[in-house]
Protein backbone atom coordinates (compact mmCIF):
# COMPACT_ATOMS: atom_id res chain seq x y z
CA UNK A 1 0.00 0.00 0.00
CA UNK A 2 1.93 3.41 -0.57
CA UNK A 3 -0.64 6.01 0.83
CA UNK A 4 -0.19 9.82 -0.21
CA UNK A 5 1.48 11.51 2.72
CA UNK A 6 -0.97 13.80 3.42
CA UNK A 7 -3.43 10.58 4.22
CA UNK A 8 -3.33 10.10 7.73
CA UNK A 9 -3.29 6.26 9.13
CA UNK A 10 -6.54 4.73 10.58
CA UNK A 11 -6.53 2.67 13.70
CA UNK A 12 -8.88 0.06 14.00
CA UNK A 13 -10.50 -1.97 16.87
CA UNK A 14 -12.07 -5.18 16.49
CA UNK A 15 -13.93 -6.28 19.63
CA UNK A 16 -16.24 -9.37 20.67
CA UNK A 17 -19.62 -9.08 19.74
CA UNK A 18 -22.44 -9.98 21.40
CA UNK A 19 -23.33 -12.69 19.37
CA UNK A 20 -21.68 -15.23 16.61
CA UNK A 21 -21.04 -14.66 13.11
CA UNK A 22 -23.70 -15.75 10.53
CA UNK A 23 -24.24 -14.97 7.61
CA UNK A 24 -22.82 -15.66 3.71
CA UNK A 25 -20.05 -13.41 1.89
CA UNK A 26 -18.19 -13.58 -1.34
CA UNK A 27 -14.14 -12.87 -0.78
CA UNK A 28 -12.78 -10.51 -3.58
CA UNK A 29 -10.94 -12.54 -6.39
CA UNK A 30 -7.65 -14.18 -6.15
CA UNK A 31 -4.87 -12.11 -5.99
CA UNK A 32 -2.13 -14.42 -7.64
CA UNK A 33 -4.65 -15.20 -10.93
CA UNK A 34 -5.67 -11.75 -11.27
CA UNK A 35 -2.05 -10.33 -11.72
CA UNK A 36 -1.22 -13.33 -14.01
CA UNK A 37 -4.33 -12.28 -15.89
CA UNK A 38 -3.82 -8.72 -16.91
CA UNK A 39 -0.40 -10.02 -17.57
CA UNK A 40 -1.49 -12.77 -20.02
CA UNK A 41 -4.23 -10.69 -21.36
CA UNK A 42 -1.56 -7.98 -22.09
CA UNK A 43 0.37 -10.84 -24.14
CA UNK A 44 -2.09 -11.84 -26.20
CA UNK A 45 -3.27 -9.94 -29.73
CA UNK A 46 -7.16 -8.95 -29.10
CA UNK A 47 -9.28 -8.45 -26.24
CA UNK A 48 -9.28 -10.45 -23.00
CA UNK A 49 -12.50 -9.99 -20.56
CA UNK A 50 -11.72 -10.89 -17.00
CA UNK A 51 -14.41 -11.12 -14.46
CA UNK A 52 -14.17 -11.24 -10.81
CA UNK A 53 -10.76 -9.72 -10.88
CA UNK A 54 -9.46 -8.37 -7.56
CA UNK A 55 -9.34 -4.28 -7.55
CA UNK A 56 -6.71 -4.38 -4.75
CA UNK A 57 -4.13 -1.94 -4.69
CA UNK A 58 -1.63 -4.91 -5.64
CA UNK A 59 -3.16 -5.50 -8.75
CA UNK A 60 -4.32 -2.10 -9.81
CA UNK A 61 -0.05 -1.52 -10.13
CA UNK A 62 -0.06 -4.25 -12.22
CA UNK A 63 -2.65 -3.13 -14.62
CA UNK A 64 -0.70 0.47 -14.28
CA UNK A 65 2.64 -1.09 -15.58
CA UNK A 66 0.57 -3.38 -18.40
CA UNK A 67 -0.52 0.18 -19.36
CA UNK A 68 2.53 1.57 -19.15
CA UNK A 69 4.28 -0.86 -21.49
CA UNK A 70 1.70 -0.56 -24.43
CA UNK A 71 -1.43 -3.03 -23.52
CA UNK A 72 -4.64 -1.02 -23.15
CA UNK A 73 -6.58 -2.23 -19.85
CA UNK A 74 -9.83 -1.24 -19.26
CA UNK A 75 -12.11 -1.03 -16.47
CA UNK A 76 -16.14 -2.16 -17.51
CA UNK A 77 -17.78 -2.36 -14.25
CA UNK A 78 -17.18 -3.71 -10.57
CA UNK A 79 -14.63 -6.56 -11.34
CA UNK A 80 -15.26 -6.94 -15.00
CA UNK A 81 -12.05 -5.54 -17.07
CA UNK A 82 -11.11 -5.91 -20.69
CA UNK A 83 -7.52 -5.98 -21.72
CA UNK A 84 -6.31 -5.18 -25.21
CA UNK A 85 -2.49 -7.10 -25.06
CA UNK A 86 0.10 -6.81 -27.71
CA UNK A 87 1.24 -10.03 -28.37
CA UNK A 88 4.73 -12.38 -26.59
CA UNK A 89 7.40 -10.11 -27.03
CA UNK A 90 5.24 -6.98 -27.95
CA UNK A 91 5.67 -5.10 -24.52
CA UNK A 92 7.67 -1.54 -25.54
CA UNK A 93 9.43 0.89 -22.86
CA UNK A 94 7.88 2.33 -19.89
CA UNK A 95 8.15 6.61 -20.15
CA UNK A 96 8.37 6.32 -16.56
CA UNK A 97 9.32 3.92 -13.72
CA UNK A 98 7.12 1.62 -12.46
CA UNK A 99 5.94 2.05 -9.23
CA UNK A 100 4.57 -1.37 -7.99
CA UNK A 101 3.30 -0.29 -4.82
CA UNK A 102 3.06 -3.12 -1.66
CA UNK A 103 3.30 -5.86 -4.53
CA UNK A 104 6.00 -8.69 -4.60
CA UNK A 105 4.18 -10.76 -6.66
CA UNK A 106 3.28 -8.01 -9.38
CA UNK A 107 7.71 -6.80 -9.54
CA UNK A 108 8.73 -10.17 -10.10
CA UNK A 109 6.10 -11.31 -12.33
CA UNK A 110 6.47 -7.75 -14.28
CA UNK A 111 10.71 -8.13 -13.87
CA UNK A 112 10.37 -11.18 -15.65
CA UNK A 113 8.84 -10.26 -18.48
CA UNK A 114 10.72 -6.61 -18.96
CA UNK A 115 14.15 -9.25 -19.13
CA UNK A 116 13.50 -10.75 -22.66
CA UNK A 117 12.46 -7.37 -24.30
CA UNK A 118 14.97 -5.31 -25.69
CA UNK A 119 14.71 -2.13 -23.27
CA UNK A 120 15.11 -0.94 -19.81
CA UNK A 121 12.65 -0.62 -17.29
CA UNK A 122 13.09 0.97 -13.61
CA UNK A 123 11.00 -0.38 -10.79
CA UNK A 124 10.23 1.17 -7.28
CA UNK A 125 7.42 0.65 -4.55
CA UNK A 126 6.59 1.00 -0.87
CA UNK A 127 8.98 1.40 2.02
CA UNK A 128 7.42 -2.86 2.65
CA UNK A 129 8.62 -3.69 -1.12
CA UNK A 130 11.63 -1.60 -1.42
CA UNK A 131 12.85 -3.53 1.65
CA UNK A 132 12.26 -7.22 0.40
CA UNK A 133 14.77 -9.24 -1.57
CA UNK A 134 15.13 -9.21 -5.72
CA UNK A 135 18.11 -11.44 -5.97
CA UNK A 136 16.15 -14.28 -6.16
CA UNK A 137 14.58 -12.98 -9.47
CA UNK A 138 17.85 -11.34 -10.46
CA UNK A 139 19.95 -14.74 -10.59
CA UNK A 140 17.72 -16.44 -12.63
CA UNK A 141 17.11 -13.41 -15.21
CA UNK A 142 21.00 -12.55 -15.77
CA UNK A 143 21.37 -16.23 -17.12
CA UNK A 144 18.66 -15.22 -19.53
CA UNK A 145 20.72 -12.09 -20.69
CA UNK A 146 19.01 -9.68 -18.62
CA UNK A 147 21.03 -7.02 -16.65
CA UNK A 148 19.99 -5.29 -13.45
CA UNK A 149 21.40 -1.91 -11.65
CA UNK A 150 19.80 -2.16 -7.76
CA UNK A 151 20.25 -1.15 -4.24
CA UNK A 152 22.70 -3.20 -2.17
CA UNK A 153 21.13 -6.58 -2.39
CA UNK A 154 19.09 -5.97 -5.08
CA UNK A 155 16.88 -4.16 -2.89
CA UNK A 156 14.11 -1.84 -5.06
CA UNK A 157 14.45 0.77 -7.25
CA UNK A 158 16.18 -0.95 -9.47
CA UNK A 159 16.29 -0.89 -13.52
CA UNK A 160 15.86 -4.05 -15.12
CA UNK A 161 18.03 -4.02 -18.87
CA UNK A 162 15.87 -6.58 -20.83
CA UNK A 163 17.73 -8.28 -23.68
CA UNK A 164 17.11 -8.60 -26.89
CA UNK A 165 18.68 -11.99 -27.14
CA UNK A 166 16.93 -13.87 -24.67
CA UNK A 167 18.29 -17.36 -23.92
CA UNK A 168 15.99 -20.42 -22.69
CA UNK A 169 17.67 -21.69 -19.17
CA UNK A 170 16.81 -25.31 -17.24
CA UNK A 171 16.56 -23.56 -13.48
CA UNK A 172 16.05 -25.30 -10.06
CA UNK A 173 14.31 -23.07 -7.22
CA UNK A 174 16.80 -22.61 -4.48
CA UNK A 175 13.55 -21.42 -2.63
CA UNK A 176 9.68 -22.97 -3.04
CA UNK A 177 8.42 -19.79 -4.83
CA UNK A 178 5.76 -19.21 -7.47
CA UNK A 179 6.86 -15.81 -7.86
CA UNK A 180 10.43 -16.76 -8.86
CA UNK A 181 9.32 -19.61 -11.30
CA UNK A 182 6.74 -17.92 -12.48
CA UNK A 183 9.69 -14.80 -13.53
CA UNK A 184 11.37 -17.27 -15.01
CA UNK A 185 8.23 -18.32 -17.17
CA UNK A 186 7.21 -15.14 -18.21
CA UNK A 187 11.06 -14.76 -19.27
CA UNK A 188 11.28 -17.67 -21.09
CA UNK A 189 7.73 -17.23 -22.83
CA UNK A 190 10.04 -14.63 -25.36
CA UNK A 191 12.78 -16.35 -25.63
CA UNK A 192 13.09 -19.22 -28.17
CA UNK A 193 13.01 -23.34 -27.53
CA UNK A 194 12.38 -24.85 -23.93
CA UNK A 195 12.91 -22.67 -20.94
CA UNK A 196 12.91 -25.52 -17.90
CA UNK A 197 12.20 -24.81 -14.08
CA UNK A 198 12.70 -27.80 -11.71
CA UNK A 199 10.97 -26.91 -8.43
CA UNK A 200 12.09 -29.33 -5.68
CA UNK A 201 8.45 -28.80 -3.71
CA UNK A 202 5.63 -27.92 -6.06
CA UNK A 203 3.98 -24.21 -5.61
CA UNK A 204 0.70 -22.55 -6.48
CA UNK A 205 0.85 -23.26 -9.93
CA UNK A 206 -1.58 -20.30 -11.75
CA UNK A 207 0.86 -19.49 -14.25
CA UNK A 208 1.28 -23.06 -15.86
CA UNK A 209 -2.86 -23.24 -16.12
CA UNK A 210 -3.15 -19.48 -17.51
CA UNK A 211 -0.24 -20.38 -19.93
CA UNK A 212 -2.08 -23.52 -21.24
CA UNK A 213 -5.14 -21.84 -20.99
CA UNK A 214 -3.80 -18.73 -23.86
CA UNK A 215 -2.82 -21.82 -25.69
CA UNK A 216 1.28 -22.47 -25.01
CA UNK A 217 2.85 -25.98 -24.63
CA UNK A 218 3.93 -26.49 -20.81
CA UNK A 219 4.75 -29.71 -19.86
CA UNK A 220 4.80 -30.82 -16.21
CA UNK A 221 6.53 -33.68 -14.81
CA UNK A 222 6.23 -34.92 -11.56
CA UNK A 223 9.90 -36.22 -9.31
CA UNK A 224 10.41 -39.20 -7.68
CA UNK A 225 10.74 -36.87 -4.42
CA UNK A 226 7.54 -34.79 -5.05
CA UNK A 227 8.73 -31.70 -7.15
CA UNK A 228 7.76 -30.94 -10.56
CA UNK A 229 9.81 -29.53 -13.66
CA UNK A 230 7.91 -27.39 -15.54
CA UNK A 231 8.98 -27.04 -19.93
CA UNK A 232 7.66 -24.19 -21.59
CA UNK A 233 8.11 -23.93 -25.50
CA UNK A 234 8.81 -20.38 -26.13
CA UNK A 235 7.41 -17.81 -28.82
CA UNK A 236 3.50 -19.28 -28.66
CA UNK A 237 0.78 -17.00 -30.54
CA UNK A 238 -1.29 -16.34 -27.68
CA UNK A 239 -5.27 -16.31 -28.31
CA UNK A 240 -6.98 -14.15 -26.20
CA UNK A 241 -9.38 -16.04 -23.42
CA UNK A 242 -11.86 -14.54 -21.06
CA UNK A 243 -11.04 -15.26 -17.51
CA UNK A 244 -13.30 -15.98 -14.13
CA UNK A 245 -11.08 -15.12 -11.40
CA UNK A 246 -12.28 -17.33 -8.41
CA UNK A 247 -12.78 -16.04 -4.94
CA UNK A 248 -9.22 -15.90 -3.11
CA UNK A 249 -8.80 -18.77 -0.55
CA UNK A 250 -5.75 -16.30 0.98
CA UNK A 251 -8.76 -13.95 2.13
CA UNK A 252 -11.23 -16.30 2.33
CA UNK A 253 -8.75 -17.54 4.98
CA UNK A 254 -10.05 -14.36 7.72
CA UNK A 255 -13.66 -14.57 7.57
CA UNK A 256 -13.24 -18.36 7.87
CA UNK A 257 -10.67 -18.30 11.08
CA UNK A 258 -13.34 -15.83 12.67
CA UNK A 259 -16.22 -17.96 12.35
CA UNK A 260 -13.78 -20.66 13.92
CA UNK A 261 -13.03 -18.84 16.95
CA UNK A 262 -15.94 -16.87 17.61
CA UNK A 263 -18.60 -18.84 19.72
CA UNK A 264 -21.84 -19.16 17.88
CA UNK A 265 -20.49 -18.59 14.18
CA UNK A 266 -21.77 -20.05 10.85
CA UNK A 267 -20.42 -18.41 8.17
CA UNK A 268 -21.20 -19.45 4.32
CA UNK A 269 -18.59 -18.14 2.19
CA UNK A 270 -19.13 -18.52 -1.40
CA UNK A 271 -17.08 -19.11 -4.11
CA UNK A 272 -13.46 -19.94 -3.11
CA UNK A 273 -10.50 -21.07 -5.11
CA UNK A 274 -9.61 -24.39 -3.91
CA UNK A 275 -6.23 -24.91 -5.90
CA UNK A 276 -4.80 -28.16 -4.79
CA UNK A 277 -1.35 -26.38 -3.86
CA UNK A 278 -3.13 -23.76 -2.02
CA UNK A 279 -5.18 -25.45 0.56
CA UNK A 280 -3.07 -25.88 2.99
CA UNK A 281 -4.56 -23.84 5.52
CA UNK A 282 -8.03 -25.93 5.18
CA UNK A 283 -6.32 -29.41 5.84
CA UNK A 284 -4.28 -27.72 9.05
CA UNK A 285 -7.87 -25.94 10.26
CA UNK A 286 -9.27 -29.41 9.94
CA UNK A 287 -6.76 -31.21 11.89
CA UNK A 288 -7.16 -28.76 14.28
CA UNK A 289 -10.88 -29.59 14.56
CA UNK A 290 -12.38 -27.08 12.20
CA UNK A 291 -16.08 -27.73 11.15
CA UNK A 292 -16.24 -27.47 7.86
CA UNK A 293 -19.12 -28.36 4.96
CA UNK A 294 -17.95 -28.11 1.50
CA UNK A 295 -20.63 -27.44 -0.95
CA UNK A 296 -21.47 -26.39 -4.57
CA UNK A 297 -18.02 -27.77 -5.86
CA UNK A 298 -17.31 -27.21 -9.42
CA UNK A 299 -14.63 -26.43 -11.85
CA UNK A 300 -14.45 -22.55 -13.31
CA UNK A 301 -11.38 -22.14 -16.19
CA UNK A 302 -9.75 -24.75 -14.99
CA UNK A 303 -9.52 -24.39 -11.09
CA UNK A 304 -11.68 -26.04 -8.87
CA UNK A 305 -14.11 -23.81 -6.91
CA UNK A 306 -16.76 -24.76 -4.02
CA UNK A 307 -18.89 -22.52 -1.05
CA UNK A 308 -17.65 -23.29 2.39
CA UNK A 309 -19.69 -23.47 5.83
CA UNK A 310 -17.41 -23.04 8.43
CA UNK A 311 -19.30 -23.18 11.91
CA UNK A 312 -17.47 -22.44 15.28
CA UNK A 313 -15.37 -25.48 16.92
CA UNK A 314 -13.35 -25.98 19.50
CA UNK A 315 -9.36 -26.23 18.04
CA UNK A 316 -6.61 -27.65 18.98
CA UNK A 317 -2.80 -27.17 18.55
CA UNK A 318 -0.74 -29.51 16.13
CA UNK A 319 2.28 -29.88 14.13
CA UNK A 320 1.76 -28.07 10.87
CA UNK A 321 4.44 -30.16 8.62
CA UNK A 322 6.91 -27.88 6.77
CA UNK A 323 6.46 -29.25 3.61
CA UNK A 324 3.04 -27.75 3.28
CA UNK A 325 4.27 -23.98 3.74
CA UNK A 326 4.16 -23.42 0.14
CA UNK A 327 0.27 -24.41 -0.24
CA UNK A 328 0.04 -21.99 2.69
CA UNK A 329 2.38 -19.50 3.06
CA UNK A 330 0.16 -16.68 3.03
CA UNK A 331 -1.85 -17.89 5.62
CA UNK A 332 0.45 -18.58 8.32
CA UNK A 333 -0.22 -15.22 10.73
CA UNK A 334 -4.21 -16.40 10.21
CA UNK A 335 -3.22 -19.62 11.60
CA UNK A 336 -0.88 -18.05 14.35
CA UNK A 337 -4.24 -16.58 15.48
CA UNK A 338 -6.25 -19.49 15.25
CA UNK A 339 -3.68 -21.32 17.33
CA UNK A 340 -3.47 -18.52 19.95
CA UNK A 341 -7.06 -19.46 20.57
CA UNK A 342 -6.40 -23.15 20.34
CA UNK A 343 -6.04 -25.58 23.34
CA UNK A 344 -2.38 -27.21 23.27
CA UNK A 345 0.80 -26.87 21.39
CA UNK A 346 0.50 -25.43 17.76
CA UNK A 347 4.02 -25.77 15.69
CA UNK A 348 5.57 -24.53 13.03
CA UNK A 349 8.88 -24.58 11.95
CA UNK A 350 10.09 -24.84 7.80
CA UNK A 351 8.51 -21.26 7.58
CA UNK A 352 11.99 -18.97 7.10
CA UNK A 353 10.03 -17.22 3.99
CA UNK A 354 7.80 -15.61 6.17
CA UNK A 355 9.98 -13.45 7.30
CA UNK A 356 10.69 -11.68 3.73
CA UNK A 357 7.22 -11.47 2.95
CA UNK A 358 5.29 -8.23 2.86
CA UNK A 359 6.90 -7.78 6.55
CA UNK A 360 8.80 -9.81 8.93
CA UNK A 361 6.00 -12.08 9.62
CA UNK A 362 7.29 -14.32 12.42
CA UNK A 363 8.67 -11.61 14.19
CA UNK A 364 5.40 -9.36 13.88
CA UNK A 365 3.05 -11.80 14.20
CA UNK A 366 5.24 -13.15 17.88
CA UNK A 367 5.45 -9.61 19.14
CA UNK A 368 2.05 -9.09 18.24
CA UNK A 369 0.46 -12.15 19.99
CA UNK A 370 3.04 -11.73 22.81
CA UNK A 371 1.43 -8.43 23.66
CA UNK A 372 -1.94 -10.02 23.79
CA UNK A 373 -1.22 -12.37 26.50
CA UNK A 374 0.08 -15.64 24.53
CA UNK A 375 2.50 -17.64 25.10
CA UNK A 376 4.61 -18.51 22.57
CA UNK A 377 8.53 -19.14 21.65
CA UNK A 378 10.06 -17.59 18.33
CA UNK A 379 12.37 -19.30 16.30
CA UNK A 380 14.30 -18.01 13.02
CA UNK A 381 11.91 -20.42 10.86
CA UNK A 382 9.16 -20.72 12.45
CA UNK A 383 6.44 -20.25 15.83
CA UNK A 384 5.45 -22.31 18.77
CA UNK A 385 2.43 -20.85 19.84
CA UNK A 386 0.72 -22.77 23.03
CA UNK A 387 -2.65 -22.17 23.11
CA UNK A 388 -4.90 -22.30 26.56
CA UNK A 389 -8.06 -23.51 24.88
CA UNK A 390 -9.83 -19.82 24.85
CA UNK A 391 -8.84 -16.43 22.59
CA UNK A 392 -6.14 -14.43 24.71
CA UNK A 393 -6.93 -11.35 26.57
CA UNK A 394 -5.90 -8.85 23.87
CA UNK A 395 -6.17 -5.18 25.11
CA UNK A 396 -2.78 -4.64 22.30
CA UNK A 397 -2.52 -2.06 19.85
CA UNK A 398 -0.72 -3.83 16.90
CA UNK A 399 2.13 -2.26 14.68
CA UNK A 400 1.17 -3.81 11.30
CA UNK A 401 4.16 -1.95 8.66
CA UNK A 402 2.25 -1.82 5.65
CA UNK A 403 1.57 -5.70 5.76
CA UNK A 404 -2.33 -6.26 5.38
CA UNK A 405 -2.18 -9.60 6.24
CA UNK A 406 -1.02 -8.98 9.95
CA UNK A 407 -3.48 -6.67 10.00
CA UNK A 408 -6.54 -8.61 8.94
CA UNK A 409 -4.57 -11.53 11.46
CA UNK A 410 -4.96 -8.96 14.46
CA UNK A 411 -8.49 -7.64 13.90
CA UNK A 412 -9.94 -11.29 13.31
CA UNK A 413 -8.42 -12.38 16.83
CA UNK A 414 -9.55 -9.18 18.36
CA UNK A 415 -13.31 -10.31 17.93
CA UNK A 416 -12.68 -13.26 19.86
CA UNK A 417 -10.41 -11.50 21.96
CA UNK A 418 -11.87 -10.00 25.39
CA UNK A 419 -10.33 -6.93 25.51
CA UNK A 420 -10.55 -6.25 21.71
CA UNK A 421 -7.18 -5.85 19.55
CA UNK A 422 -6.15 -2.33 17.86
CA UNK A 423 -4.55 -2.22 14.44
CA UNK A 424 -2.27 1.16 14.13
CA UNK A 425 -3.93 1.19 10.24
CA UNK A 426 -6.68 -0.24 8.15
CA UNK A 427 -6.09 1.28 4.51
CA UNK A 428 -3.00 -1.82 4.61
CA UNK A 429 -5.62 -4.12 3.55
CA UNK A 430 -6.69 -2.70 0.21
CA UNK A 431 -3.56 -4.20 -1.15
CA UNK A 432 -5.38 -7.76 -1.04
CA UNK A 433 -8.96 -7.23 0.69
CA UNK A 434 -10.94 -4.20 -0.07
CA UNK A 435 -14.07 -4.26 1.47
CA UNK A 436 -12.87 -6.02 4.71
CA UNK A 437 -14.55 -4.47 6.95
CA UNK A 438 -17.75 -3.98 5.47
CA UNK A 439 -17.45 -7.66 4.77
CA UNK A 440 -16.79 -8.59 8.37
CA UNK A 441 -19.55 -5.95 9.60
CA UNK A 442 -22.24 -7.69 7.42
CA UNK A 443 -21.43 -10.73 9.20
CA UNK A 444 -21.53 -9.18 12.97
CA UNK A 445 -18.33 -8.06 13.79
CA UNK A 446 -17.81 -5.17 15.80
CA UNK A 447 -15.09 -3.12 14.20
CA UNK A 448 -14.77 0.63 14.76
CA UNK A 449 -12.12 3.32 14.04
CA UNK A 450 -10.08 3.53 16.84
CA UNK A 451 -8.57 7.15 18.54
C1 LIG B 1 2.50 -15.59 -4.99
C2 LIG B 1 3.44 -16.42 -4.45
C3 LIG B 1 3.83 -16.41 -3.04
C4 LIG B 1 2.83 -15.66 -2.17
C5 LIG B 1 2.38 -14.37 -2.81
C6 LIG B 1 1.72 -14.65 -4.15
C7 LIG B 1 2.20 -15.67 -6.42
O1 LIG B 1 5.09 -15.77 -2.92
O2 LIG B 1 3.40 -15.37 -0.91
O3 LIG B 1 1.46 -13.68 -1.99
O4 LIG B 1 1.17 -15.12 -6.86
O5 LIG B 1 3.00 -16.26 -7.15
P1 LIG B 1 6.46 -16.61 -3.11
O6 LIG B 1 6.47 -17.13 -4.46
O7 LIG B 1 7.56 -15.62 -2.89
O8 LIG B 1 6.42 -17.67 -2.04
Amino acid sequence: MTAAPDQKARPFRARPASRGLTGAARVPGDKSISHRALIFGALSVGETRVTGLLEGEDVLRTAAAMRAMGAEVERLQDGDWRVWGVGVGGLSEPEDVLDMGNAGTGARLVMGLVASHDFTAVFTGDASLRRRPMGRVIEPLSRIGARFEGRRGGRLPLAVIGTAHPLPIEYELPVASAQVKSAVLLAGLNAPGITTVIEPEPTRDHTENLLRHFGATVEVEKTRTGGRIVRLTGQPEFKPSSIRVPGDPSSAAFPMVAACIVPGSAVTLQNVGLNPLRIGLFDTLQEMGGDFTITNRRDEGGEAVADILVRHAPLKGVTVPPERAPSMIDEYPILFAAAACAEGDTVVRGAKELRVKESDRLALMARGLKACGVDLDEFEDGLVIRGKGRPPAGGASITTELDHRIAMSFLVLGMAAKDGIVIDDARVMDTSFPGFIPLMQGLGASLEPAA
